[in-house]
């Protein structure tokens, strides 16, 4: 698949997200535990539909391997030296979606409305040309209504529902909704 040409990114980087100094880096098998730290310290709704159990330590040590192996890598969003949260990518594994990735996003609730969604968003669609992928999906509960705003102000679009595809913390299961933007010809 042929790459995008892009420059990578030079972490770590600081932006300012309304005013905020915010540092980004990518996260490296030393930040595991703080980041199970910085989930467990989220509110219960922020936790109801995870891909991974982020609050789990051998969820986030698989994970770590994934970011290891280059199937993953996160973009960790630091304000004195706290982590506010982060952007994700996942890398489909299978054959034949080997150009999707998936898109993460959690921004701790102190930290949302200043754009720093948005600022790790890009990275995310940085990292994914560099990578060559073509298109990245964002899985979200069909109840998440606001999420689903803020992807299509990032320019996703939604694609398909599925029933009962995704089961909540408390094993209740929900309708999920495939969000998708397409990376090709994506400018900075
Ligand atoms: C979704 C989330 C990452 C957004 O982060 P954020 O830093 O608050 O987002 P930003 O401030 O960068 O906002 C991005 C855009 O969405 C808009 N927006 C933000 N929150 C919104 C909301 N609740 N409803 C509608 N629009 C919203 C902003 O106005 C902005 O649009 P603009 O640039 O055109 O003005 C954050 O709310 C979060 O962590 N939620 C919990 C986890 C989650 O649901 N993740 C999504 C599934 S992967």
């Amino acid at each position: 698949m042929a790459k995008a040409s892009v420059s990578p990114r030079n972490y770590p980087m600081t932006v300012n997200a309304n005013g905020t100094k915010v540092t980004l880096r990518l996260m490296t098998r030393a930040d595991a535990e703080k980041s199970v730290q910085f989930a467990r310290a989220l509110p219960e709704e922020d936790l109801m539909f995870l891909t991974i159990d982020i609050t789990d330590a051998n969820d986030m040590a698989q994970y770590v391997q994934a970011v290891e192996s280059g199937h993953a890598l996160t973009v960790l969003a630091e304000v004195d030296g706290r982590f506010v949260g982060y952007g994700s990518l996942n890398v489909s594994r299978p054959h034949w979606t080997r150009h999707l990735g998936e898109m993460r996003l959690l921004i701790h609730p102190d930290f949302r409305g200043k754009g720093l969604g948005r600022v790790l968003a890009n990275e995310v669609f940085q990292a994914a040309q560099e990578k060559g992928l073509r298109k990245l999906i964002a899985r979200m509960a069909v109840s998440q209504r606001g999420a689903q705003s803020v992807f299509e102000k990032l320019g996703f679009t939604a694609e398909a529902m599925l029933n009962d595809f995704v089961m909540d913390r408390h094993g209740l299961t929900h309708d999920l909704i495939v969000m998708t933007y397409d990376v090709t010809g994506l400018t900075e």
